[in-house]
């Protein structure tokens, strides 16, 4: 199973407010980001060892406009992420990526590159192993 890291949980980091007047979020809440370019979440993720991890980016966008936002591992940015429409600010939807992981303490940031900012956020879910190499039999 996957670790969870709740948005509205320390050591996240919202650059906004943690709110819960949108239903169908986990735990207690989720971050509402200000509607501004790099209005950034960041999650600190542990990894037993180093490889590559699959994460699960639970939010909601109840605007028609996509939300754009580049991925952060560690301070490098690897990947840019669309936060598409969900059809409602209590409709969730997840968003996966693949990464790759050093052993130890991870930070992950999404950091928006419009000027509308992110979608809500709810948690992210990070499952080791992602891709899998192919075995030599
Ligand atoms: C609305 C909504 C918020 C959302 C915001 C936005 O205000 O209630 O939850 O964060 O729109 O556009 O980002
Ligand atoms: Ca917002």
């Amino acid at each position: 199973a996957p670790t969870r890291y709740e948005a509205e949980a320390s050591p996240a980091v919202c650059t906004g407010a943690i709110e819960s007047n949108w239903a169908g979020y986990s735990g207690t809440g989720f971050c509402n980001a200000d509607n501004a370019t790099g209005a950034h979440v960041q999650f600190t993720v542990n990894a037993s060892a180093a490889g590559a991890a699959t994460l699960g980016i639970r939010f909601a966008n109840g605007t028609t406009t996509s939300r754009p936002a580049g991925l952060i591992v560690n301070g490098s940015t690897v990947q840019s992420l669309s936060f598409e429409g969900t059809g409602a600010w209590s409709a969730w939807a997840t968003k996966t990526a693949t990464v790759q992981l050093k052993a130890g303490s991870n930070t992950i940031t999404l950091d928006p590159t419009g000027s509308a900012g992110l979608p809500n956020l709810d948690h992210l879910d990070v499952e080791a192993g992602g891709q899998q190499q192919a075995s030599a039999l």
